[in-house]
C-alpha cells in the first residue's frame, strides 16, 4: 500500500502551477457522449477519477486517447446505455451519465454513484428534475432503469438547495430536449461555467450560467469542440493552506483569481498578504499565521466545503481559535481525528468545530478518509515537527496529480513510499 512520508517544518517557497479542476472534468467527459465527431479537451489533470470516467466512458463504446494533457473523445460509436455498479461506485461524478446517456440514447441502466462519504448523498433533486423532464425511473434493487419513451421536453426546474450534480444533470439532460428548460436556484460553481461553456462551443444553447438561473433552449444535435478546462480552485486553496501553515512565499500560476473570491478573504485574515497578476497568485505569509473568527462554508461564491478540510489544518497552528461552521455536508469532519493525532486542538459538535491554533503539530502516522480530508493531513504534515506517515493515499490520488512533486519542489520533504 502506498503511502506518504512527510519530514515537516521546511519552509516553502516557489511555485506551483495549478492543475485543470477535476470537478470540471468529469462533467465535461460524461458530455462528450451527447456530441458527434472527436471533442479535444485540454489542461486534464492525470487523476484516479478521471481514469475511472474513461472507464466508464469505454465501456459504452467510446474511444478515448490521451495526448499528454489532452484526452480526446469521440462517442460516435457509443453502443451501451449501462453502467456497471463497480463502475457507478468509483465516485460521486458518475451520477452525471444519468442526464447525458439519457438524452443521447432514451434510456440509462445504473446505480447509486459512490464517492467521498460525507454523511448522506441522496440524489432525490436529480431524480425529481428529469422525470419532471418526462423520464421515467424505475428505482428497485439498487438500480436505477430509467427511460424517455417520448423523449425529455423542457421545463421548469426550481431546486431547493443550489446542488452541483444536479445543475450539472439538468443542463445535460436539456440541451438536446424539446423546448426550453429553466433551472432557478442553480448552481453557480464556476465548474458549471465550464460544462456550459463546452456544450455551448458544441452548439448547445445554454445562458445564465453563474447567476443562478440558467436557460437551456434545446438544439437537434450537438457538434464538437477543443476546450481547456478551467484551473481547479481547491487544488490552488490546499497549496495556499500549505503555505501558509509552513511559512514561506508562494507564486501560484494558472489560476482565474475570481474563483477564489470565496477563499481570499479567509488568508488575508490570517494574516497572509495575497495578490494577483494575470492569471498568477502571489502568497506571502508572515511568521505566524492568525486565526479566523468564522468560517461557514456555503454554496458558490461562499467558502467552498471542499476547502474546509485543507483550510482547517492550516488553522490548526494559528496564533487564537478559529470556528468552522459546515453547512453542506452533514458529516464532513472525518479528518479532525486525525489532525489531533498530530497535536491539533480542535473539538466539534455537530456541523461546528472550534480549532484551537498550536504552536507545534508532531508528526504521526495517520490515514486518509477522504479526498479533501487527506489534503488536509498533508498540509498538517508539512507543518508538522518529525515525521507524517499518510495511508489512504488513494484519496489523494483522486484529485490531486503529483502533489508529493508540486510539493517537493516548492521545499517540502515528501516522498511516496
Ligand atoms: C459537488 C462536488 C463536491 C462538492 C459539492 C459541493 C463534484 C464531482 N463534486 O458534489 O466536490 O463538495 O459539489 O460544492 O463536482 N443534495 C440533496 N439531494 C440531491 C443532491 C444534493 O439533498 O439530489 C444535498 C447533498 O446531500 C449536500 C448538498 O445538497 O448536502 C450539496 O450537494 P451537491 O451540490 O449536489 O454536491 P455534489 O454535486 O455531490
Amino acid at each position: 500500500m502506498a503511502r506518504l512520508l512527510i519530514n515537516g517544518g521546511n519552509r516553502l517557497n516557489g511555485v506551483i502551477k495549478v492543475q485543470g479542476a477535476k470537478n470540471s472534468m468529469l462533467p465535461i467527459l460524461a458530455a462528450t457522449v451527447l456530441c458527434k465527431g472527436e471533442n479535444v479537451i485540454h489542461n486534464c489533470p492525470d487523476l484516479a477519477d478521471v481514469s475511472s470516467t474513461i472507464r466508464i466512458l469505454r465501456y459504452l463504446g467510446c474511444c478515448v486517447r490521451r495526448e499528454g494533457d489532452t484526452l480526446i473523445i469521440n462517442a460516435d460509436k457509443m453502443d451501451r446505455d449501462d453502467i456497471p455498479d463497480t463502475l457507478m461506485r468509483e465516485m460521486r461524478s458518475s451520477i452525471t451519465f444519468l442526464g447525458a446517456v439519457l438524452a443521447r440514447t432514451g434510456r440509462v441502466r445504473l446505480t447509486f454513484p459512490g464517492g467521498c462519504e460525507l454523511g448522506p448523498r441522496p440524489i432525490d433533486l436529480h431524480l425529481k428534475a428529469l422525470r419532471k423532464m418526462g423520464a421515467q425511473i424505475d428505482e428497485r434493487h439498487g438500480v436505477l432503469d430509467c427511460t424517455a419513451p417520448d423523449g425529455l421536453s423542457g421545463a421548469k426546474i426550481s431546486l431547493s438547495f443550489p446542488s452541483v450534480g444536479a445543475t450539472e444533470n439538468v443542463i445535460l439532460a436539456a440541451v438536446l430536449a424539446h423546448g426550453t428548460t429553466v433551472i432557478t436556484n442553480a448552481a453557480r460553481e464556476p465548474e458549471i461555467c465550464d460544462l456550459s461553456d463546452f456544450l455551448n462551443a458544441c452548439g448547445a444553447k445554454i445562458y445564465g450560467c453563474g447567476d443562478g438561473v440558467i436557460v437551456i433552449d434545446g438544439v437537434d444535435e450537438l457538434s464538437c469542440t477543443s476546450h481547456s478546462v478551467i484551473p481547479d480552485r481547491i487544488v490552488a486553496t490546499t497549496y495556499m493552506s500549505a503555505v501558509a501553515a509552513s511559512g514561506g512565499k508562494l507564486l501560484l500560476k494558472n489560476i482565474i483569481p475570481s474563483h477564489l473570491n470565496g477563499i481570499v478573504p479567509i488568508f488575508e485574515e490570517s494574516g497572509c498578504e495575497i495578490s494577483f497578476l494575470g492569471s498568477d497568485l502571489s502568497l506571502n505569509v508572515p511568521k505566524r499565521i492568525h486565526s479566523v473568527k468564522l468560517i461557514r462554508t456555503m454554496p458558490y461564491p461562499g467558502f467552498p466545503t471542499d476547502a474546509q478540510a485543507p483550510v482547517m489544518a492550516m488553522l490548526a497552528v494559528a496564533d487564537g481559535t478559529s470556528v468552522f461552521v459546515e453547512n453542506i455536508f452533514e458529516s464532513r469532519y472525518k479528518h479532525v481525528g486525525e489532525l489531533i493525532r498530530l497535536g491539533a486542538s480542535i473539538k466539534v459538535e455537530g456541523r461546528v468545530a472550534v480549532v484551537e491554533g498550536v504552536r507545534h503539530l508532531s508528526g504521526a502516522p495517520v490515514m486518509a478518509m477522504d479526498l479533501r480530508g487527506a489534503a488536509a493531513l498533508v498540509v498538517a504534515g508539512l507543518a508538522a515537527e518529525g515525521t507524517t506517515e499518510i495511508s489512504g493515499l488513494r484519496h489523494i490520488e483522486r484529485g490531486y496529480e503529483d502533489i508529493e512533486i508540486c510539493l517537493a519542489q516548492i521545499g517540502a520533504c515528501i516522498k511516496k513510499v
